[in-house]
């Protein structure tokens, strides 16, 4: 798949096939596009805790409540984005410019992990309803929890949405 055949089959993915496993060497190609992501200063400010069996209910668990995100629990690996600190001059750029690098980092590495995982054939879930404090036991994170990505294969009735997303025009300005 090209990049744009990636960007229009990657989707929340919503409805797991739970008796399926994600393959190591599929888990492995994610992982390594991950590393490849940019990020401030190269300082890749994040951690990814990888959670397979009961790490995985119980972070699907912590994603849930208020009727949200009933599905993680079907997905068979959940992928836990944690912050971590700043390099120094990513730190110092941060302070001085007042812009909030590592969201945008870590928004870039979900970004990746999902395109790869589409380019696997398997299916994701960004998930930003999640309880922090819980994924910090279950995963013994120092740092902050900021997104879950649920990972496994889509189930039959999964299909491809169409998009909906704002038109160019609103999107897009040229001064
Ligand atoms: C930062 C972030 C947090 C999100 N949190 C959730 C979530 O908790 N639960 C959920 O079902 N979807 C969540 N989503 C998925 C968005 O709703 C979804 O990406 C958006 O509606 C576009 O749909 P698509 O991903 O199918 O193209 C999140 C997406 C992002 C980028």
């Amino acid at each position: 798949m090209n990049f744009m055949e990636i960007a229009e089959n990657r989707q929340s993915c919503r409805s797991y096939n739970p008796a399926k496993n994600v393959e190591d060497h599929k888990l492995q190609d994610i992982l390594k596009a991950a590393q490849l992501a940019p990020s401030a200063c190269n300082g890749q400010p994040y951690k990814i805790t990888v959670c397979k069996g009961d790490a995985a209910k119980a972070v699907a668990a912590a994603c849930t409540g208020m009727g949200m995100n009933k599905f993680a629990a079907q997905a068979p690996v959940q992928l836990v984005i944690s912050e971590m600190p700043y390099v120094k001059s990513a730190a110092l750029g941060a302070k001085l410019k007042k812009n909030d690098y590592r969201s945008i980092d870590i928004g870039i590495v979900t970004a990746y992990i999902t395109a790869e995982a589409a380019a696997q054939g398997l299916g994701t879930c960004i998930l930003g309803w999640l309880d922090d404090g819980k994924i910090r036991e279950i995963c013994g994170l120092e740092y902050p929890a900021r997104l879950v990505i649920t990972l496994g294969y889509p189930s039959e009735d999964d299909k491809l949405r169409t998009k909906k997303r704002k038109d160019l025009d609103e999107l897009v300005a040229y001064k």
